[in-house]
């Protein structure tokens, strides 16, 4: 990969991708929109071993939203076909490349089995240290601020809480926020991706449907990361 010379700011320790077009990519072609989700899982690998190879720590993908049930039943099914599919047959890939998976999410509303793959995946990666995978998978920010007030009633904290205090009872407190936030297929609007996580994050938007999607263009995003000045807030 090829990174712009001189004097660059650090990479970005967590990129976040929302993985959009996929529909649009397989109506373009007269094919199912399933199709285009299967083709969105050559992208999955492409970016996984381009994120790798940048030093990137934690990658994290939008898979499922909590809206997207409203999808066709067809659709529905299919992905979680897909997802049960991909999970199963790269553990021992990820295993291979040192990488951890992990899940975001509302993981009990989802069928059993594939509950039971997501458990098998985290354990079976969980001691390693290189790439950190997060599928956000049945994942909306907005559930996931009510499930933490929820944990934190349970807990009986002593409020008024503090934010770091808040951040433990996320769905993953040891991922730091992202950094970066990339969305494909020319859509401009966070959907209900890291509310919390996300309130400092960059964005690159791109007008690539997520199928086309490749190494070039993490390393377009990447770029220009570098170039902006992150001040959150200060001058
Ligand atoms: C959005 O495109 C894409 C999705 C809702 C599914 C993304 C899932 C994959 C690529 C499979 C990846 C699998 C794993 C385990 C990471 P869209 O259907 O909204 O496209 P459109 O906006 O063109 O209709």
């Amino acid at each position: 990969m090829n990174l712009h010379e001189g004097e660059k700011r650090p990479l970005p320790s967590h990129v976040a991708i929302i993985m959009d077009g996929n529909g649009r990519w397989a109506k373009k072609r007269g094919l199912p929109r399933i199709m285009g989700h299967h083709a969105g899982v050559g992208a999955v690998e492409r970016t996984v071993r381009a994120a790798r190879d940048a030093g990137i720590k934690t990658l994290s993908l939008y898979a499922f939203s909590s809206e997207n049930w409203k999808r066709p039943e067809r659709e529905v099914f299919g992905l979680m076909g897909l997802f049960r599919l991909i999970i199963r047959s790269k553990v021992d890939q990820l295993l291979r490349e040192g990488a951890r998976i992990r899940f975001a999410g509302k993981i009990d509303g989802l069928p059993s089995d594939v509950q039971e793959i997501i458990r098998n995946a985290e354990e079976r990666t969980a001691g390693q240290t290189g790439l950190q995978l997060v599928i956000c998978l049945n994942y909306g920010g907005r559930q996931e601020i009510l499930d933490a007030v929820d944990k934190v009633v349970e807990s009986g904290e002593t409020t008024p809480l503090d934010e770091k205090t808040f951040r433990k009872y996320l769905y993953l407190p040891d991922v730091p926020d992202p950094d970066l936030i990339i969305r494909t297929s020319g859509e401009m609007r966070l959907s209900n991706f890291w509310l919390w996580e996300g309130a400092y994050s960059e964005f690159y938007f791109t007008e690539k449907l997520w199928p086309d999607f490749g190494p070039e263009d993490l390393e377009t995003a990447l770029n220009v990361y570098q170039g902006r000045e992150r001040r959150y807030g200060s001058v």
